[in-house]
């Protein structure tokens, strides 16, 4: 237990063993590597409910596309959500590119370093502005993600939740946070204590022997969380259609999809595969079956194939429909869903390294 009001060496020491670790121990990721406050933002709205290994494909894949702020804010909306099609989360690239757009039209293409001004752009909130204010801009602010909640609830014994916690303790870690934080080093405390919730101090097994500060932690191991709800199950079935193109020639194929339409609350203006009536496929219809997470839910996924002809009458109409070449498919706004299921297919190229196993999220699951 830290008592930052009464015990100001605790604080210092708990400082200074924090960055220690983390000078020695620090995982070699890109964002780390750079000054340039566009791109540390960008890596900041992807780790947002990603893990590390999916992000750092992504990441470089992005900035390739969008190499600074302005040529995210200049590029068409639809572009954005292809290069960021699998990442999920769609709000997030929507709000990142109106944020890139706002900040030309207020800040003269210069991102604001405060808080206070972060906090006015789109989509970022109480986390991201702390994150880009103290890592980018050098701000001595304290941040809260899910591990550095779960760090100092188990410092402090306070008891976490697992999740989202309710809005008194939240703001007692936020208090915490901001008596903590390293006045010189801000932006390297904060990633040190986010590193140190994703490696060691991890929400089972914690390996306390391994950790800089555990003679400073109040449990040196789990402590009582309350558990996450259940996932839910849903069926759903969906149509792969493919045909022959008139043009260039017939040996191209072209496969149908669909767009959600743009007042969605999920997703919208997506690209899917069009969804059947019927979620039971008779088994030798049955092409693939897929599991899909979408936050609380997992959707298993029957894929069939239809025929040009079947596929009005076997299908529900949701949006537009287009044949699209499979060699343009890659590159528009699909879903995870339906980008997931044209690679099992070998329709279109994976757009990322698989993961390792081991991988760890730099925020709570
Ligand atoms: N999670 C989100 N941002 C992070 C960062 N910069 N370092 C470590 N974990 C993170």
């Amino acid at each position: 237990m830290i008592q930052p009001d009464i015990d100001p060496e605790a604080v210092a020491r708990f400082r200074r063993m924090l960055l220690a670790w983390y000078d020695s121990h620090q995982r070699n990721l890109p964002w780390r590597q750079t000054k340039d406050p566009y791109a540390i933002w960008v890596s900041e709205i992807m780790l947002q409910q990603t893990r590390v290994a999916v992000v750092i494909d992504r990441y470089h894949a992005f900035l390739q596309r969008f190499p600074s702020l302005p040529a995210l804010a200049l590029a068409p909306e639809q572009d954005v959500l292809a290069v960021w099609s699998g990442l999920g989360y769609y709000r997030r690239a929507r709000m990142l590119h109106k944020a890139a757009q706002f900040v030309i039209e207020h800040h003269n293409g210069v991102l604001p370093s405060t808080v206070e001004q972060l906090r006015l752009l789109p989509g970022i909130g109480a986390y991201t502005a702390a994150a880009l204010a103290s890592i980018a801009f050098n701000r001595p602010v304290g941040l809260v993600d899910g591990n550095v909640e779960r760090v100092l609830c188990r410092l402090q014994d306070w008891p976490g939740t697992g999740r989202v916690s309710g809005p008194t303790l939240r703001r007692k870690v936020e208090i915490l946070a901001n008596q903590l934080v390293h006045p010189t080093r801000p932006g390297d405390f904060n990633q040190a204590l986010m590193e140190l919730g994703a490696t060691l101090c991890t929400p089972r097994r914690p390996q306390c022997l391994s950790c800089p500060v555990a003679v400073d932690c109040s449990t040196r191991g789990e402590h009582k969380t309350t558990p996450r709800p259940p996932m839910l199950s849903t069926q759903v079935a969906c149509a792969l259609a493919v045909r022959s193109a008139a043009q260039p020639c017939p040996s191209h194929l072209e496969v149908l999809l669909e767009q959600r339409s743009t007042d969605e609350s999920v997703m919208p203006g997506m690209w899917q595969l069009p969804v059947l009536h019927d979620p039971q496929v008779p088994s030798a219809q049955l092409r693939m079956t897929v599991r899909h997470a979408i936050m609380q839910v997992n959707y298993y996924v029957r894929v069939r194939t239809v025929l040009e002809d079947d596929v009005d009458a076997l299908t529900l109409l949701q949006g537009n429909r287009r044949w699209v070449p499979l060699a343009e498919a890659g590159s528009v706004a699909l879903t995870g869903l339906a980008r997931k299921i044209l690679t099992r297919a070998h329709l279109v190229q994976p757009s990322v390294r698989k993961p390792a196993a081991a991988a760890q999220r730099s925020h709570e699951p």
